[in-house]
């Protein structure tokens, strides 16, 4: 009998992915994925415990998640809950005494056993069921062949976890220490997710040019591959049409991974690399191990290799003890960088983190009003940016249907969004698409050629390669 899960994924992609995966763990024991979570038999919340008062949210929802389960048992039915993700990881326990509705608390390395733990829970009768281990590898050893569709625009994970332990930051005690795939494994999954439809693949990684895989074929083993080396294997496959990766530190942006971008065509022009900050005090304080004018140099050395990359951060404001001087020098870096879009956020206390102990914490309220000065200032540039676009024809990887009918989403080169009128023998094919207008968050466009995507016939459509400046 076919049972549902309904997923609610919070936070990054790498949660995505995962959720992808519980899914694909799930489907053996009868599990359907459904978009609703009234009248699911389980649901899970993959969590994200990177900033604000996550585990407060988390909380909220599961107490609305018991209407849900006192509804589901009047009809004679059981409705399974999970919490899942980092939330899980460091409230573990906890969870299970504060909210006693929850069934299963399993961690971002432990998924994989999910059919054991819903075994147990049938053994045990009533109380939650708690797995929070960390075997990275042997999650990635124990995990089944992908059957979720991956849609044209796919996510592979790579690496996980991280060793560099920015003061600000959680990832590295919820996620583990660095661990990277084997190369084989990866080419393995990619060539997978190519057949099922993927044009495009967006390698995942906490700290993903920190990966560091055991090499593919005869005579490698032993050999450490680092991501410039995998991203030309991976290039390799033929109906492979766009290499993304994220997210990047840029201590681990080494030589071989801005070749990569200089002539691997499949590597999109476009990188995701946080600074945090532009200045060099904060920067130590948050021990980021480099400087604001490494960052710039690094930039430089990038836009040499790929004139016209488009570039993205990450900003962190009002770190303890961060001055007016240093807030100013994080604006003149951003001038001096000019991006095409950006995150930014006040700074978090995180429990457990050496951040969070600082005595200098700055006000909410100065945190606000320069998070607002730096977010008009990335305002300004991604228009900018966007606004350079226009009359200009990009490769479009139309991967969704837009809000309105007849209407298509997709990435440009440079990750932006673009909206095109085109009908669905367009989806999942990239068109190349003139750029009429742009707005501060996305583009809009036609498609180049008269008669839907291209002149090449719609069977190969998806094989034609793309051209961008
Ligand atoms: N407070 C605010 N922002 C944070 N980030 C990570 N930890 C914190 C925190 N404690 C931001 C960083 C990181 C992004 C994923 O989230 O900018 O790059
Ligand atoms: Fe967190 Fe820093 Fe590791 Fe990124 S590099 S995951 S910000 S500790």
């Amino acid at each position: 009998m076919t049972k549902t899960v309904h997923i609610k994924t919070y936070g990054c992609q790498m949660n995505e992915y995962d959720s992808a995966r519980m899914a694909d763990v799930l489907a053996p024991l009868g599990f359907a994925p459904t978009a609703r979570a009234d009248g699911a038999d389980m649901v899970i919340l993959n969590t994200c415990h990177i900033r604000e008062k996550a585990a407060e949210k988390v909380f909220s929802e599961l107490g609305r998640l018991r209407a849900l389960q006192a509804a589901r048992a009047r009809d004679g039915g059981r409705m399974l809950v999970a919490v899942a993700g980092c939330v899980a990881q460091a409230e573990g326990e906890e969870i299970l005494r504060r909210a006693p509705n929850v069934d299963l608390v399993v961690g971002p390395q432990a998924y994989h056993r999910l059919p054991e733990m819903l075994a147990r829970l049938t053994r045990v009768g009533g109380g939650g069921v708690l797995d929070t281990e960390f075997p990275v590898n042997t999650k990635f050893d124990h995990l089944p062949e992908s059957v979720t569709p991956p849609g044209a625009s796919a996510f592979l994970t790579v690496q996980e976890g991280c060793d560099k332990f920015c003061t600000f930051c959680v990832v590295p005690y919820t996620r583990g220490a660095e661990y990277s795939r084997p190369v084989a494994d990866i080419v393995a999954e990619a060539e997978r997710l190519c057949a099922n439809g993927a044009l495009e693949i967006t390698l995942l990684g906490q700290n993903v040019n920190a990966y560091h895989g055991a090499g593919a074929g005869v005579g490698t083993d032993g050999d450490s591959w680092g991501l410039g080396r995998l991203i030309r294997r991976l290039a390799e496959i033929p109906r492979l049409q766009r290499l993304r990766y994220t997210t990047s530190h840029p201590r681990d942006l080494d030589a071989a991974l801005i070749a990569a971008h200089a002539d691997e065509p499949k590597l999109m022009p476009y990188l995701h690399l946080p600074v945090q900050s532009g200045a060099d005090a904060v920067l130590k304080a948050m021990n980021r191990g480099h400087t604001a004018d490494h960052y710039r140099h690094l930039v430089d050395r990038l836009r040499r290799a790929v004139p016209g990359i488009a570039l993205s951060s990450d900003f962190i404001v009002g770190f303890p003890g961060e001055s007016d001087r240093d807030f100013a020098a994080t604006l003149r870096l951003v001038g001096d960088i000019g991006y095409a879009q950006a995150y930014s956020f006040k700074y978090s206390p995180r429990p457990g983190t050496p951040a969070a102990s600082i005595a200098a914490q700055v006000p909410d309220a100065l945190k606000a009003e320069r998070l607002a000065m730096l977010q008009a200032c990335l305002a300004d540039q991604q228009a900018a940016f966007n606004d350079a676009s226009i009359g200009r024809t990009l490769p479009v990887l139309l991967e969704r249907r837009g809000r309105k009918p007849g209407q298509l989403v997709g990435r440009s080169p440079y990750m932006q969004a673009v909206h095109v009128a085109a009908g669905d023998e367009a989806l999942n094919g990239i068109a190349q698409v003139r750029i009429a207008g742009a707005g501060p968050n996305s583009l809009a466009g036609e498609l180049a050629t008269e008669h839907g995507v291209s002149a090449t016939p719609p069977a190969d459509r998806h094989m034609a390669t793309e051209a961008y400046p």
